[in-house]
């Protein structure tokens, strides 16, 4: 009886945050269709380019993290809806760039040929950048409604030094290095947690950077730089066991390109339950908010057991 319902429970944890993250995406891919130039706005080229991969179909955890954290601090989830649709803004341009010949060289992602194989790379490399311009521009522009302007800074200061040299950028360099044998395998850790860590956990810092809870703060940081780590193990781990269909991207390129990755250093088993164990960290970090870190406690477990 008692196995039975843990059960029940499992599953009801997992429909409460599936339902969460389908909720979050209509209404971030709704706000998303309203801030992006139209298609048929000139450059045309450029504009329907962006529009084809941020329309794609990812998952849009990055703002639905954004709208747990600014609800686990008290704020109204639609006022924030501006700055999760910049975090989707800046990540797909990171992903538009990573799938560069010059990068990654991948062909196919969010289940369609990647933006430079559609529509060539330099327009693939222009919608990156504009991408990246549009995010600064739609929270710069909804400021007014984000909260005092000395805290909307600070949210702009974040994302930007995520973005940055010691961040996403600066950890793409560091993967590419490894991949060449110029930057030992074992630093993976700090590769991972700059390449994808550095967004993560500024999206988990938003909700205590716009309510002032200098105490959230503490905490939601900590639980970002766990969930960051968490969820780029669990990508490598997807890529030697996942399912294509599913993950929208073909597996086994990692392998193929000689990536350092948490399973070519610690080997696939070691690596999920390192997964498991960051995502416990990023849980128990949440532990002085009480009830108001359910939510994303949740969405925590769905980072390592995800399929997608
Ligand atoms: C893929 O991110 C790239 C990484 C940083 C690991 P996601 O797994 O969030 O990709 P989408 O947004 O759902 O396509
Ligand atoms: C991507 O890491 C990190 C960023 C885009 C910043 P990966 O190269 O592992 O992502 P996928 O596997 O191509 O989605
Ligand atoms: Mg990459
Ligand atoms: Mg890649
Ligand atoms: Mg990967």
């Amino acid at each position: 009886m008692a196995a039975a319902g843990g059960d029940r429970e499992v599953g009801l944890i997992g429909s409460r945050v599936e339902a969460f993250l389908e909720r979050a995406g209509q209404q971030v891919d709704a706000a998303l269709d309203r801030l992006l130039p139209p298609a048929d706005q000139e450059p045309r080229l450029l504009h329907e380019a962006v529009r084809y991969s941020v329309f794609a179909g990812g998952k849009r955890f990055r703002p639905a993290l954004v709208l747990a954290s600014a609800q686990a601090c008290g704020l109204d989830a639609d006022a924030v809806l501006p700055v999760a649709c910049a975090v989707e803004a800046v990540h797909t341009y990171s992903l538009i760039h990573d799938d560069l010949p010059s990068m990654d060289n991948a062909d196919w992602r969010r289940g369609r040929p990647t933006c430079h194989v559609r529509y060539g790379e330099a327009i693939a490399i222009l919608a990156g950048d504009a991408l990246h311009d549009m995010a600064f521009q739609w929270i710069l522009a909804a400021s007014d409604r984000l909260g005092p302007p000395d805290r909307v800074l600070r949210v702009v200061l974040d994302l930007a030094v995520a973005l940055g040299t010691q961040g996403m950028v600066g950890g793409q360099v560091l993967d590419l290095l490894a991949e060449r044998g110029q930057v030992p395998a074992d630093w993976v850790p700090e590769i991972h947690r700059r390449k994808t860590g550095c967004l993560i956990r500024a999206c988990a810092r938003v909700g205590p950077l716009l309510s002032g809870g200098e105490e959230d703060l503490v905490c939601l940081t900590a639980y970002g730089e766990h969930l960051g780590l968490a969820f780029q193990i669990t990508d490598d781990v997807l890529d030697v066991v996942g399912e294509a269909q599913k993950l929208g991207k073909r597996t086994g390129a990692d392998e193929a390109s000689s990536k350092a990755t948490y399973p070519k250093v610690f080997g696939l088993e070691r690596s999920r339950q390192m997964a498991r164990e960051e995502a416990e960290a990023a849980v128990a970090a949440l532990r002085p908010l009480g009830p108001r870190g359910e939510l994303l406690a949740e969405l925590a477990r769905f980072v390592v057991e995800r399929e997608r």
